[in-house]
């Protein structure tokens, strides 16, 4: 029997973020553990209370906020992906904690299913990239929350460090293969400018904003930029992950650019840098945490 095919949400966070390495998934949910507590630590999530997570994917943040509501407390998982929200439903029963929560199919910019003023909590991680009207979401995340409710956030601000210069491929040093790594990394880039890409045309400045312009009175924000030395990564296993959910993989990237000499010049060159754990890379992201007026 074959696997169900999966949405291409479902499909990055279940199998294509990891390039499907138990070891990788391993590490990746290790280090976005931290992220989780600090989003609910600066939403001063309390038991009792109700959360909504936006874009709840896998769960990382919804099922953090569960523990900590408590026995009276509600989560309510939204995403565009059915297949994602089913997920989530299944461990949810098998925690013995589906009476506690809701699954609703619902974008960010339209969380119509969720009536006005009846959330304490909003939080939502990795998720403003992908929609195209920011400002709108805000709204709605005012819209559900009653007077005093909070947001917290997490967003990586993709436009520091874009574009990476030529002669740099995710870090790794390509100066000599710097032609066949600019046309794998077209693969990976929308069609229009960098600036009205929902992924990259935003900054710190813009969250800020738009939470003021929706009624947050009272604002906090961190932005955290990390250049950090590569960990040595199996080479299939970089082959097999894509970035980002609209990204293809490597070896996707690499199949719709370049010859078959072409990608054994590339490989060879790249594959050993990988390997070893050679270069840096740089994160950016910011937090924000604020209050409805
Ligand atoms: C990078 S994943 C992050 C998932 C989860 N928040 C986490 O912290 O692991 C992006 C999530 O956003 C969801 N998503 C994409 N577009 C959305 C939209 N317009 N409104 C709400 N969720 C959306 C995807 O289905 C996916 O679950």
């Amino acid at each position: 029997m074959t696997a169900p095919m999966l949405d291409r949400w479902a499909a990055w966070l279940l199998e294509r973020r990891h390039g499907g390495d138990a070891e990788e998934l391993r590490r990746t949910l290790d280090r976005l553990a931290a992220v989780r507590d600090r989003v609910l630590d600066h939403a001063a999530v309390a038991p009792g209370e109700t959360v909504l997570d936006v874009g709840a994917g896998d769960g990382l943040v919804a099922f953090g906020a569960l523990e900590r509501v408590g026995a009276r407390g509600t989560v309510i998982f939204a995403d565009v992906s059915q297949d994602l929200l089913d997920h989530d439903r299944v461990l949810a029963e098998r925690l013995g904690a589906a009476g506690r929560c809701r699954f609703v199919l619902a974008p960010a910019e339209d969380l119509r299913p969720i009536a006005d003023a009846t959330v304490d909590v909003v939080t939502t991680r990795s998720v403003l990239a992908y929609v195209a009207n920011k400002r709108r979401a805000f709204d709605e995340f005012a819209r559900v929350l009653r007077p005093g409710g909070r947001i917290s956030l997490y967003e990586p601000v993709n436009r520091h460090g874009y574009p990476e210069p030529p002669d740099r491929f995710d870090g790794y040093a390509v100066g000599p293969i710097q032609d066949l790594a600019a046309r794998v990394v077209a693969a990976g880039d929308g069609d229009g400018p960098a600036d009205s890409d929902p992924m990259l045309g935003f900054d710190e400045r813009d969250l800020l904003a738009w939470a003021e312009a929706s009624g947050f009175a009272e604002r906090h924000l961190e932005l955290r930029v990390d250049v950090r030395p590569h960990a040595p990564r199996r080479w299939e296993t970089v082959l097999r992950s894509s970035p980002n959910p609209l990204a293809p993989t490597l070896e996707e990237a690499m199949a719709a650019t370049l010859t078959p000499d072409e990608t054994a010049r590339f490989t060879a060159h790249l594959r050993p840098q990988v390997e070893r754990g050679e270069g840096t890379f740089t994160t950016a992201v910011a937090y924000l945490w604020a209050t409805r007026g």
